[in-house]
Parts: C-alpha cells; sequence; structure tokens
C-alpha cells in the first residue's frame, strides 16, 4: 500500500475510532465513501495515473474501498448496539415500585357496594339490566300488583311529574322493582338480572334521603324454588359481608308483587354493631317469590314459570359493612369523607376477595 492508502486508513480507523455516536459515524463515512470523500476522490484521479503504474493502484484502491467500507460498517453497528444499551438502561422498569398515591380521585362507597353486588351476583351467572329513573306508574306500581289505591302505594309516598291530558303522572321510581317488569318484557327467559340503581321518595331525615339507592334481583326460569331464593341470598349475604358463618334469617313478610314474601335478616349485636355476633336480627331486604300476576301481567305463563325477587337498600348494607354512621354525607360531596371512606379506584372489587 502506497503511503496516502496507508495514511487514509489510519486516519479513518482513528476518526471511527473517535465517533461517540451515529452522527458522528455518519460525518466520516461521507467524509471517506460520500461523493466529494477522500477516497472516492482517489479513485477520480486514477486515470491521471500514468498507465504502468494504473493497474496496480487501482487494484490497491479497490481493496482499501472494500476494507474501510467494511470499518465503517462494522462500526455502526458497533454503536448502534451501544446506544440501544444506553437506551435500555435509562428506561427500566423497576416492577417492585409500589404504586403511587392517587392525587385525588376515589371510589365513593355507594359505587363500590355496587362493583361488589356486580362481582358476588356476576359470579353466580347474573348480568346487569338498568332502567329509567322516570317511570310510568304501570311499571312502578300496576304492572307490579299494587292498583291505584292500594294502601301499598301509601309507603312509597312520592315525586310526581306533571302528566299529558288525561294520562297517569310519571313518577320518579320508588323502588328499582320496575326494573324486573322491563327485563321481562325485553329479555328472553330464562333470565337472571341485578338492577343496581336511583331510587326516590319524598322523605328526609338522617336515616332517609329523598334519592337513596336500591339493588333489585330478579330470576326467572322452569322450576325455580324458595329454596334457590333461600341460597343465593345466604351465599350474596356471607360473600358480602365476608363472614362465612353469617346468621341470616327468612321471615314470612308483604309485598304485592312477591307471594310468598320474606324480610331477610342477619344475625348481629345491636350493642357493638359487630355482624354475625350477639343474638339480635337486623333486617336487610325484601324478597319472595313472583307472583302470579306480575308474571301474567307482563305474558309470562306463570304455570310454565316461575321466579324469586329481591330488593335492597344499597346505603344500608354500606353503612353496616363499613361501620358509617351517619347517611347524610353519603350525598354533600365532602371530600374529608371521601378521603376517608373511599375506595382506591386501582383495586376493584373482586370475587377471590371476598369482595
Ligand atoms: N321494592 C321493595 C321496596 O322498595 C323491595 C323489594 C321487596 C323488592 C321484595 C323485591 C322483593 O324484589 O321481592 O321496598
Amino acid at each position: 500500500m502506497t503511503d496516502d492508502l496507508a495514511e487514509l486508513r489510519a486516519e479513518t480507523d482513528a476518526a471511527l475510532a473517535a465517533c461517540a455516536d451515529l452522527r458522528a459515524w455518519d460525518v466520516v463515512r461521507v467524509s471517506v465513501l460520500g461523493r466529494n470523500g477522500r477516497l472516492t476522490a482517489l479513485l477520480k484521479e486514477l486515470g491521471k495515473t500514468p498507465a504502468e503504474q494504473r493497474r496496480e493502484r487501482g487494484a490497491a484502491l479497490n481493496r482499501l474501498k472494500d476494507a474501510l467500507a467494511e470499518a465503517i460498517e462494522s462500526r455502526r453497528i458497533a454503536l448502534e448496539a451501544a446506544e440501544l444499551e444506553t437506551r435500555l438502561a435509562a428506561e427500566r422498569l423497576d416492577p417492585s415500585l409500589p404504586p403511587r398515591p392517587m392525587p385525588g380521585g376515589l371510589i365513593h362507597p355507594i359505587s363500590r357496594t355496587m362493583e361488589e353486588m356486580a362481582a358476588i351476583f356476576g359470579a353466580m351467572g347474573f348480568e346487569i339490566a338498568e332502567g329509567p329513573d322516570v317511570e310510568t306508574d304501570w311499571h312502578n306500581f300496576s304492572a307490579l300488583n299494587i292498583p291505584a289505591h292500594h294502601p301499598a302505594r301509601d309507603d312509597q309516598d312520592t315525586f310526581y311529574l306533571t302528566a299529558p291530558a288525561g294520562a297517569p303522572p310519571p313518577v320518579l321510581r320508588t323502588h328499582t322493582s320496575p326494573v324486573q317488569i322491563r327485563t321481562m318484557l325485553e329479555r328472553p327467559l330464562p333470565l337472571r338480572v341485578i338492577v343496581p340503581g336511583r331510587t326516590y321518595r319524598a322523605d328526609h331525615d338522617a336515616t332517609h334521603s329523598p334519592m337513596f339507592h336500591q339493588c333489585e334481583g330478579l330470576v326467572i326460569d322452569r322450576d325455580i324454588t324458595l329454596a334457590h331464593l333461600k341460597g343465593c341470598l345466604i351465599d350474596f349475604l356471607r360473600a358480602f359481608f365476608a363472614a362465612p358463618n353469617l346468621p341470616v334469617r327468612f321471615r314470612a313478610s308483604y309485598f304485592p308483587f312477591t307471594e310468598p314474601s320474606m324480610e331477610v335478616d342477619i344475625g348481629w349485636d345491636r350493642k357493638s354493631g359487630e355482624l354475625g355476633k350477639g343474638s339480635d336480627w337486623l333486617e336487610i331486604l325484601g324478597s319472595g317469590m313472583v307472583h302470579p300476576r306480575v308474571l301474567a301481567n307482563v305474558g309470562i305463563d306463570p304455570r310454565a314459570w316461575q321466579g324469586f325477587a329481591f330488593g335492597m337498600g344499597i346505603e344500608r348494607v354500606t353503612m353496616l359493612k363499613h361501620g358509617i354512621p351517619d347517611l347524610r354525607p353519603f350525598y354533600e360531596s365532602d371530600i374529608r369523607w371521601l378521603r376517608h371512606y373511599g375506595f382506591n379506584p386501582l383495586a376493584p372489587a373482586m370475587l377471590h376477595e371476598g369482595a
């Protein structure tokens, strides 16, 4: 190799070694192999070489070109690998790092209870159904076997809206039970639904709010019996209150839309408020076998299909489960109360935790 070629080789090697990143590398590459690069210039000058030396010089230049191209390429590979290493090191993820506390935003206890109910009943094959807050008199009362002037309407003295002339006034639904009617009219049988949602009654004191929440349940199938109702509700209550031996009592009662009807009580200690302890009973929900007349009202043959239904107050079970003493702060949006009783949105209700 002649001196000038050896010099180009040595200088290129040094320049490649000195470049710290791909941008510097590209400058070196262009300065050697580019259109105005040093090697390109030497190749262009080959024509001026005296004929007797041209062959040898040409061969030497070609060998140098191959060697330089290879050196440049291997430097590129090395630089790319180094850049990847640096990025991987900088972007390293530490899976043991605990989640940062949420700057704000917690799940309201009402929503949490609804999620837990969805998790527990979901595992039993229930779907969620919804209906409007503004109901027709028929869905809220008549179809549920509560005719006009029936004394059961007094319990649900409520908010009526202005009616179109001649029609019964629409009503803010007094319970989630009208969604039983809607679901039976809309969905194919058999069906299993729960209906968590808002309800309204003209009541306002320390334990009643004009707007509150209920969760309805409805199962319609062939050969459904009281045993299904009892098994389902006992399982639910024990899972919800995370108390595997929670005493549950079924007490005969009356609802116009079920026959027979039962109030469901759980065992607790009135003094300490502890659930599953002591010898007192606490009423938790209403339930019963769907009244044949209700089935007939939506065109279902009561001799072919039976079902059970239940309804419970969401605030009430939430207060019991979490030891919340007062109903009113549920709706006051007091950030201190929400921080105290709210739930981490990153830890949703899951059945395997006993909800
Ligand atoms: N709708 C009733 C109420 O608000 C609660 C209820 C009782 C619902 C018995 C039911 C049931 O589905 O079977 O007081």
